[in-house]
């Protein structure tokens, strides 16, 4: 190469991130990840791991001894789960109502499983009748998946119900938590969920690229009497136990691959905020100001596609009116005042725009200067309704 490369240190933007994840990282986060890297198996480092699965059993509120993080986002998690879970020829049940459910159903395919989908409509929660009647059907499942919070739609399915359904059939669950985690009730232990998987990218708030997972003890056993031998080798949880479970590792992790230090400190002190907020103060706030977007978004003269009662406060899918430009809209939001919304996925392209209020996004002032910048967005598309209504409809939300 003759000439040097005119490239220079990257200095991204400031925005606002109001999709579907991720969400803003807190100043405090990206401190963390600042700090000096360790080895990964420095026994400072291990000592820290041990916390980051204490935090962890927090979040997901279990006493699991098999919670930690995967090296790599959400979809590690689900693959993980699946690979580890469902050996060829298992019957495995996927309650789909979304994009990520469909892609549940490609996990169980490309682990050789035998697929039983259930589809319901998107837009709404997964049907547990249907679970029921398949599984009446299929009482040779081995395990039934769904997903709890439906990103691309803004729908929560109701997990336990499901969960106690597979468990009477003796079916092994697999729950995506990935919109869930610290945003709305996630009880694993008490719903008796096996196999569990999040991102830390949404709920938590942390940077994008880690996996939190947990597995209940009757997981563990399927997965360590399994006839095949998970063709994953780098998700084999058999292997990864000797690097994260002290346990199972006798108290010297081995060398499984290099785990991604600062951004494990990351998630660590993410978690930290969490604790310190606590969990329930965490879902309440997320509601709180769900309820103030959902009441500007009204006065705004825009429809919610979801019934109420299935509404996630942490991912809220909006209709696009007739005569507005969805992509356009976004565009605005994004150029004109630093805010990224969502667009709809795979059927619903096109139809909705999604706004995320997660984590530390989830905030009194994201939901005004949200509501503010719509309102004179849609404006230059000729929308009448305007923003100085919507941001009164959710300061009357906040006040009470
Ligand atoms: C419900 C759900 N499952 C799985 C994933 C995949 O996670 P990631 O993009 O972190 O790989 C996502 C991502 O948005 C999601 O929303």
């Amino acid at each position: 190469m003759n000439q040097p490369l005119k490239i220079g240190t990257f200095q991204p933007s400031k925005r606002i991130l109001l999709g579907p994840g991720p969400s803003d990282v807190h100043q405090r986060v990206l401190d963390a990840m600042a700090r000096p890297t360790l080895g990964h198996l420095d026994p400072e480092f291990g000592n820290m791991m041990e916390e980051l699965k204490t935090l962890l059993r927090y979040a997901f509120q279990t006493e699991n001894q098999l919670t930690f993080a995967l090296s790599a986002p959400g979809s590690i998690g689900m693959e993980s789960c699946f690979v580890n879970l469902v050996e060829p020829g298992d019957k495995a049940i996927v309650c789909s109502n979304g994009v990520f459910g469909r892609r549940m159903a490609e996990n169980v395919k490309r682990s050789r499983g035998e697929l039983v989908m259930l589809e319901d409509a998107w837009g709404s929660a997964v049907d547990s009748q249907k679970l029921e009647d398949a599984l009446k059907a299929h009482p040779d499942t081995k395990v039934v998946a769904f997903v709890h919070a439906e990103t691309s739609t803004g729908v929560e399915s109701d997990a336990k119900l499901l969960t106690e359904i597979a468990h009477r059939y003796d079916a092994l669950v697999i729950c995506d938590a990935v919109t869930s985690l610290a945003c709305i009730p996630l009880l694993v232990d008490e719903w008796e969920i096996d196999a569990v998987y999040s991102g830390s990218q949404k709920g938590l708030s942390c940077t994008p690229g880690l996996s939190p997972v947990s597995f209940s003890e009757r997981a563990v056993a399927k997965i360590k009497q399994r006839g095949h031998s998970v063709q994953s080798w780098f998700m084999d949880l058999n292997l990864v136990m000797g690097y994260w479970d002290e346990a199972k590792s006798g108290g010297k992790r081995t060398y499984h691959h290099t785990a991604p230090i600062n951004a494990l400190y990351g998630l660590h002190e993410s978690l930290v905020m969490l604790v310190e907020e606590g969990l329930e103060s965490r879902w309440a706030r997320h509601r709180r100001n769900h309820l103030g977007l959902v009441a500007g978004l009204d006065a705004l003269g825009l429809k919610l596609p979801v019934a109420e009662r299935a509404r996630l406060p942490q991912l809220n899918s909006v209709m696009v009116p007739e005569g507005i430009s969805e992509p356009q809209v976004r565009a605005d939001m994004l150029a004109k005042h630093g805010i990224e919304i969502g667009a709809g996925l795979g059927d619903l392209a096109g139809k909705i725009f999604r706004i995320g209020l997660m984590g530390t996004s989830s905030s009194q002032e994201n939901v005004l200067t949200c509501l503010a910048a719509l309102g004179s967005v849609l404006a230059t598309q000729g929308w009448k309704a305007r923003s100085g209504a919507a941001i009164e409809a959710a300061n009357k939300v906040f006040a009470v």
